[in-house]
């Protein structure tokens, strides 16, 4: 039998806990579906902290500037201005829930992270903020009794009728079943997609099902060919790739090639705090000049207390695996890490499909543009979390629960069989094209002949969950392929220019050629 409540979040990370306790203190029913345990999410590992203005010697305008310049001509300067304006009420509000960021005599540290022109970092625990907003805002929403989060329910497609967004397709954890469950609106909070390839940050939930989701019932998609390589994952064979914190470069940690020297003088003059698709792909670079699949991060410059006080967690994991990162030298390179494209949302998280609303990583708000400043993302997912949960109750007082029994469509996923699972060996073959082909550097013929492997995958009889990850794999490729320059985080060896003629976002939808739009939201 199909299940009713007022509002559906899918997904329990920093967007999805904030639009769902909006959501119940505005007095409604609210089911949070998420794939795994609740705490499970790219939040959860945020390591190098939120970027808000709060310090004597800052401005919205300044981190505004910052966050313009980072996203290379591309940000939507209204959502910027939300972003950093509204982030400071939020930030104060968090504190007021209890959430615990690092103070020195009751003063809140500031740290300090490339591309940002003060030290604005606010981080909890060292180096686990993200896990400090999730306790905290869990804690929060276990107040709202309204509020009924339910664990391992991995949701596969969205239920339109009328054109309307008006439900979801989930495996209920307890049936072990397909399930559907109806709602005046949908608030979409997967998160992002880092999962599409080989070498990734990201936790396996990462794997982008909602923007796929979303692409599948009819909504655009904004500017997917934009994604985000962190320079700095550890890399150990055998082991998953662990981010190793820009905070630590903002420490003074340095960059060395095998040889032992410090290379990013090399490459640019703001060394290793230049923006993170630089020192990406100067890695890159120095990895191919000297022939090796890493390059080090060297903090030996620091005493191991202050290593151990600041970076609790990564001096803790990197012990695990027999480095002390006061003495050695951390093996190191790039991995995917941030999508700044998804469903494409007006400034209240209102997606092009009336009834979807989303919030996060999972959107294209205008706030990123061509490439994320660093430790903006948490503050995003706080900002549009609660303006996506409050345009969603004051929209949906105008509607009722549709009545579940009633035929609905989605476009498309409505004829699939519901698939349990994504498989292992779709997943490899995508994971291992994008690297190779749509990763760091990229040009036509590569993004060319992924498309083509990723149509042949496609037409093999996939899950739903198969099918969604090749799609967003396409979606990425297709967008590469029409970029026909290099901006931000895209970067084609083609065209190595930034050219005026793309200054454009890229729109994604289904049974459309790829267009354009000036802006995001309007
Ligand atoms: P997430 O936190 O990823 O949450 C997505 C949720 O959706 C999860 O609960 C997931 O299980 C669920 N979900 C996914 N698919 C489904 C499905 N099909 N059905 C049901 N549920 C689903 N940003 C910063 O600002 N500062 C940092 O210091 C920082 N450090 C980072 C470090 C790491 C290692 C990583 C990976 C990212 C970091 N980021 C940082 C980025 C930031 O953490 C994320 O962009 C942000 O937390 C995303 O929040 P979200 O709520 O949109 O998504
Ligand atoms: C990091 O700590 O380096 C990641 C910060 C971010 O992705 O914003």
């Amino acid at each position: 039998m199909a299940l009713e409540t007022d509002f559906i979040v899918i997904g329990s990370g920093v967007a999805g806990l904030r639009a769902s306790i909006e959501l119940a203190t505005n007095g409604a029913r609210v089911t949070v579906l998420t794939k795994d345990k609740a705490s499970e999410s790219n939040t959860e590992y945020a390591q190098g902290g939120v970027a808000v203005v709060l310090s004597e010697d800052d401005t919205a305008d300044l981190h505004e500037g910052d966050t313009l310049v980072a996203g290379a001509g591309l940000c939507d300067e209204q959502a910027v201005e939300t972003l950093v304006t509204e982030g400071t009420k939020y930030i104060k509000q968090l504190i007021d829930w209890g959430t615990e960021f690092d103070r020195e005599g009751g003063e809140l540290l500031m740290g300090q992270e490339a591309a940002h022109s003060r030290r604005r970092i606010l981080h909890a625990h060292g180096d686990s903020t993200g896990a400090e907003f999730v306790r905290s805002l869990i804690a929060r929403a276990r107040i709202e009794k309204t509020i009924n989060l339910t664990p391992f329910a991995n949701t596969e497609s969205l239920i339109v009728r009328d054109g309307r967004c008006v439900g979801v397709r989930f495996l209920d954890p307890v049936l072990r079943a397909p399930r559907e469950i109806y709602a005046k609106a949908v608030i979409m909070c997967t998160g992002g997609a880092g999962q599409l390839y080989l070498h990734t940050t990201n936790p396996s939930v990462a794997t982008g099902d909602g923007m796929a989701m979303a692409y599948f019932a009819g909504a655009e998609m904004a500017d997917m060919e934009f994604v985000q390589f962190h320079p700095t994952a550890l890399n150990l064979e055998n082991a998953p790739r662990f981010l190793l914190t820009e905070a630590m470069r903002g420490e003074g940690g340095q960059l060395k090639n095998k040889y032992g020297e410090r290379f990013m003088g090399r490459y640019d003059e703001r060394l290793e705090l230049a923006p993170r698709d630089i020192v990406s792909r100067s890695i890159v670079a120095e990895m191919r000049r000297t022939g090796t699949r890493s390059v080090y991060l060297d903090m030996t410059a620091h005493d191991e207390d202050f290593l151990k006080h600041r970076f609790p967690k990564i001096y803790e994991v990197c012990n695990s695996y027999g480095l002390n990162i006061a003495k050695d030298q951390l093996p190191v390179s790039p991995a995917s890490h941030y999508c700044m494209g998804g469903i494409r949302t007006d400034l209240h998280g209102r997606s092009t499909l009336p009834g979807l609303y989303a919030a996060g990583e999972v959107t294209c708000t205008g706030v990123h543009g061509a490439n994320r400043l660093a430790s903006n993302s948490l503050l995003e997912g706080l900002v549009f979390g609660a303006r996506a949960g409050a345009a969603a109750a004051e929209d949906g007082s105008k509607f009722q629960v549709p009545c579940s029994k009633a035929e609905a469509e989605s476009p498309e996923t409505w004829k699939m069989e519901p698939g349990t699972t994504l498989s292992t060996a779709v997943k490899k073959r995508v994971k291992r094209v994008m690297w190779e082909r749509v990763g760091i550097l990229r040009d036509k013929d590569g993004l060319v002949r992924a498309l083509k492997e990723f149509d042949q995958i496609a037409s093999g009889n996939l899950s739903t969950s198969s099918r969604n990850f090749v799609t967003l794999a396409k979606l990425v490729a297709a967008g590469a392929l029409w970029r026909e320059e290099s901006r931000g985080g895209h970067y084609r060896t083609d065209f190595t220019q930034t050219e005026d003629a793309f200054k454009l976002h890229s729109v994604q939808r289904s049974g459309k050629e790829i267009s354009s739009a000036l802006k995001i939201s309007g």
